[in-house]
């Protein structure tokens, strides 16, 4: 493949898991990226190739790139428009006060590339919407934005598509270099076509299975793709309550037996402290936003949430009933970010189990390989944040699996034994051995398992 198969360069507004991943990428592949990111502590960063996010090959692939000089960060969209065709916006969309996706962001990248496209001679640049935004958001915000700052029409002085982004963090780099799907909003086959040859050049020789659809559609195929992973999560965290009530219950045979039924498959129905991070819980809240703001049933999104939520809470009444209160009680929180391989710790279940804890008087202790400084600025000083896992686990009156870190798994139970002052262990993520932990002598309930004697 050509890099001018792929145009002059591009351009990217927001650098964070999608924009920085998506640029650093383009970047590889012979394309000249020019990243805007408003922080001007993270563009400073990225201007120096060091990664302001926690990405498996995301830091030595950056390191390239910007050494090679094809990736360029910068705080402002400013002249851009003179060196691309083509705009990613990539920026956030977090929920806002009512449940509504917070557009704020969306907004201001669409009015800076408007502004920047008005003094252009770039004739018709593709200004390509992957932010995750509500169906409609697109053609009716983003659109007009667009077209009142550039003085242009939309599918004459420049073309729109929405492409909504699947990545998962841990392999945000895999999931880009190899993405399942490519899904493509657009009203004007001229825009769409662009995109398509943009990414059939882009992986070429491999072909990605491409769906050509309305902006409206490819917005909803986003988040009704995140709801759907969540409600598999919710179900099967549901069916794991129901485990733990039935005699010799295990919700990980039961949930292999569902997967091998192919209209369900095996995947998302590992069942512990349900689902956090940036986009299940933002984007099954987005929906429901819309679905409620259509005046449709909501239940099903509500549902999702309320077991999620109760998956959390149930192991702090575990913990409660097992120690016979908590007050006074030195807890051990084994991983804080929202999944192994990130520190990224939005909407983690440790959040929500720390702060149950602390308010029913426990005091915390808390390990993460990564994620120990996110957590600090979220949770602040009321909990110890230890950098080895054996100065969480001394003297601890319980141990609490919350976040599956491999490190976790492979702890030693006379290791355990020993450095606890009471051996009992929550496996909120059903990631130990349990009956090896029974026979050192060490009590434990797993999370989704019949154990009455736990
Ligand atoms: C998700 C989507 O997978 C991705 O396509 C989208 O672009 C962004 O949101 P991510 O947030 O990185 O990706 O994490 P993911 O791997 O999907 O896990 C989300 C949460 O669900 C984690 O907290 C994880 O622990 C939990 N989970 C996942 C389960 O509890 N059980 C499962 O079976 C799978």
């Amino acid at each position: 493949m050509l890099a001018g198969d792929l145009g002059r360069g591009i351009g990217v507004i927001g650098a964070g898991y999608v924009g920085l991943t998506l640029s650093v990428f383009l970047a590889s592949k012979g394309v000249r990226t020019i990243c805007v990111e408003k922080d001007e502590v993270k563009a400073g960063k990225i201007m120096r190739g060091v990664s302001p996010i926690h990405e498996q090959g995301l830091p030595e692939l950056l390191q390239r790139v910007v050494r090679d000089g094809m990736l360029e960060a910068r705080t402002e969209v400013g002249d851009m428009l003179e060196r691309v065709d083509t705009v990613f916006i990539t920026v956030g969309t977090p929920t806002g006060s009512d449940g509504a996706p917070d557009l704020t962001q969306v907004k201001e990248a669409s009015r800076q590339v408007g502004e920047a496209m008005s003094t252009s001679r770039t004739a018709t640049p593709l200004i390509v919407v992957k932010s995750t935004v509500p169906p409609g958001t697109t053609w009716h915000v983003v659109r007009p934005i667009i077209e009142e700052a550039s003085g242009r029409a939309c599918g004459d002085g420049f073309h729109l598509c929405v492409n909504p982004e699947f990545l998962r963090e841990g392999s945000a780099l895999q999931d880009t270099m190899n993405p399942d799907r490519i899904i493509i909003g657009a009203k004007h086959s001229e825009a769409a076509e662009r995109l398509k040859k943009f990414y059939e050049a882009l992986y070429h020789p491999s072909k990605i299975p491409t769906l050509v659809t309305t902006p409206a559609n490819a917005e909803l195929i986003k988040l009704a793709t995140n709801a759907y992973l969540a409600l598999k999560i919710s179900f099967i965290n549901l069916i794991s309550q129901i485990c733990e009530a039935t005699e010799d219950g295990d919700v990980g045979v039961v949930a292999e037996g569902l997967g091998l039924d192919p209209r369900i498959g095996p995947l998302f129905l590992r069942a512990g402290l349900g689902f956090g991070g940036s986009c299940l819980p933002k984007d099954l809240r987005a929906l429901r936003w819309f679905a409620a703001s259509r005046g449709l049933d909501t239940s099903l999104f509500d549902a999702i949430i309320g077991i999620n939520r109760a998956q959390r809470l149930r192991v702090v009444e575990k913990a409660e009933s097992k120690l016979g209160g908590l007050a006074g009680k030195r807890v051990a929180v084994l991983g804080l970010a929202f999944k192994p391989g990130t520190d990224d710790v939005r909407e983690a279940a440790s959040l929500e189990i720390i702060r149950e804890l602390l308010a029913r008087g426990a005091e915390v202790r808390a390990h993460d390989p990564a994620a120990l400084d996110n957590a600090r600025q979220v949770i602040g000083e009321s909990v110890i944040y230890c950098h080895r896992v054996e100065d969480c686990l001394n003297g601890a009156d319980l141990a609490i699996i919350v976040t599956e870190w491999p490190e976790y798994a492979a702890l030693d139970p006379s290791t355990l034994k020993s450095l606890m002052r009471n051996p009992l262990i929550i496996d909120g993520r059903r990631i130990l051995n349990t009956r090896r932990l029974i026979e050192a002598g060490i009590r434990i309930h797993t999370v989704g398992l019949h154990n009455p004697s736990a």
